[in-house]
């Protein structure tokens, strides 16, 4: 039998990249290709790109760079871009970058299969389109049983907000919710295949609004209320979620849904209305921090997690110092913070920017406030008692690593098999991960 073709997928950016990649590895499995992790040895390498912040196009080209000589090596080996740098920019990558041989946006990946026929002949294939049929059902069905007792479900795509920094409105288009029955039907798979927590994706997740099965339309808290009801889920997250689309449903689901995992990733940017308002954020600082205290009435141990914007365009000191404040004020489980970058295409690309070293400077006092706050977060676990959904072997013989309820690492010496919860007593704490013993 003729040895199987190899498929090497580099994915960056978000979650819901990943997901994407799995995807398009399966759609190829159908093909006959079975994936490596090893750029080498294949026969069709895809970058899954990421178009969220700067140099995103340049790192696909340089990538380009470091991958082209393999095709010397190998002459049957097809490149292609995927992702959102292929649908913003797939038509200029043509042009500039003969080393590719197709290029596949994120709507339109579920006819990779035919587009690799296509590049076999000889041809160049680019389709970025936003087709009519839905691409989920046209994507084979999924393995068994799962690699991972983890698994990610995409269940809203695109983005209507358009915050004025953000590309997502233009690389993955406008908000489109999957139906209800459908996502109830994958996730009953992915269960059967050995899941035991599901975290649902959308670019702005918590918008969700799918048709049901009696014609009307459920919100992302109905969604994960009928989830809950599969037998064999023992975990549901979601992420990421606007404060504006935080409905009662959604807010109460955290106190009354015994699934739901006590953590949100509720990216607020910054902590100063004026900023706020210039980013079309469309809610002030004290909106936020109101959601927050009734999210942790419903739920109080609930951990918290968010995303940051320093550097924005017109951003004073007095702005950064209010977002200090608003970090300060909410106690962040962890979280993410970036310097902005220019988009070429969105509102504030026009707008001057502040100077790169006040930016940089911003950027190192509030990482080092976040770092604080999560190490005060993880220290305050100590002796306490969590759950721990195991999902594989540790670094040391016979450790066995999982994910608590608060998405903390968890890592245990002792006999626990991969997909199984158990009761652990944290012990210590390091950077990025906490220990704990079995009870
Ligand atoms: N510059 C910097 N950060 C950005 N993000 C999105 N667009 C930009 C940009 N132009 C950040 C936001 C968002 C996260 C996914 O990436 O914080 O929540
Ligand atoms: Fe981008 Fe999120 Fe704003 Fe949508 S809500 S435009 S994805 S930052």
């Amino acid at each position: 039998m003729a040895e199987p073709k190899k498929l090497f997928i580099k994915t960056y950016g978000c979650q819901m990249n990943v997901y994407d990649s799995e995807r398009m590895a399966e759609a190829m499995g159908a093909q006959g290709y079975v994936t490596t992790e090893t750029a080498e040895e294949a026969d069709m390498i895809l970058l899954n790109t990421c178009h969220i912040r700067e140099k995103a196009s340049e790192k696909v080209y340089s990538e380009l760079g470091r991958l082209k000589p393999l095709k010397t090596l190998n002459p049957d080996l097809k490149i292609g871009i995927a992702g959102c740098v292929a649908q913003a920019e797939g038509e200029e990558i043509m042009r500039r970058a003969p080393v590719v041989d197709l290029v596949v946006g994120p709507q339109s990946y579920h006819r990779l299969p035919a587009m690799e026929a296509r590049v076999r002949a000889g041809e160049r294939a680019l389709d970025t389109d936003f087709p009519a049929e839905d691409k989920f059902e046209h994507l084979p069905k999924r393995p068994r049983p799962n690699r991972a007792p983890t698994a990610f479900l995409t269940v809203q795509e695109g983005c209507d907000k358009f915050c004025a920094f953000c590309v997502v409105p233009y690389t993955r288009g406008a908000e489109v919710s999957r139906p209800a029955t459908r996502i109830l039907t994958e996730a009953r798979d992915l269960v059967e295949r050995g899941v035991r927590e599901i975290t649902l994706l959308g670019q702005n997740v918590n918008a969700y609004h799918g048709e049901a099965a009696d014609g009307g339309t459920w919100g992302l808290a109905r969604l994960i209320r009928e989830l809950a009801e599969i037998d064999g889920l023992a975990r549901i997250r979601f992420t990421t979620s606007h404060p504006n689309d935080m409905d009662d449903d959604l807010i109460a689901a955290h106190g009354d849904c015994g699934k739901l995992m006590p953590y949100l990733h509720l990216p607020v940017q910054s902590g100063s209305d004026r900023i706020l308002k210039a980013m079309n954020r469309k809610h002030t600082a004290a909106d936020y921090l109101r959601l927050i205290d009734r999210l942790r009435a419903a739920r109080p141990d609930i951990l918290l997690s968010g995303d940051f914007i320093v550097g924005f365009p017109g951003e004073t000191d007095q702005d950064f110092e209010d977002t200090l404040s608003l970090v300060r004020a909410v106690g962040y489980g962890q979280a993410y913070s970036f310097k902005y970058s220019a988009r070429p295409g969105t509102p504030a690309a026009e707008r001057a920017g502040v100077p790169t070293d006040v930016a940089d400077a911003r950027l190192q006092v509030l990482q080092a406030l976040l770092t604080q706050q999560q190490r005060e977060t993880q220290d305050a676990m100590v002796g306490r008692e969590v759950s721990v959904l195991f999902e594989k072997p540790g670094r040391l013989p016979g450790q066995m690593v999982g994910k608590s309820e608060y998405l903390h690492a968890v890592h245990v010496t002792g006999e626990v098999a991969v997909g199984q919860i158990a009761r652990v007593r944290i012990t210590g704490t390091a950077p990025n991960s906490l220990a704990g013993a079995l009870i």
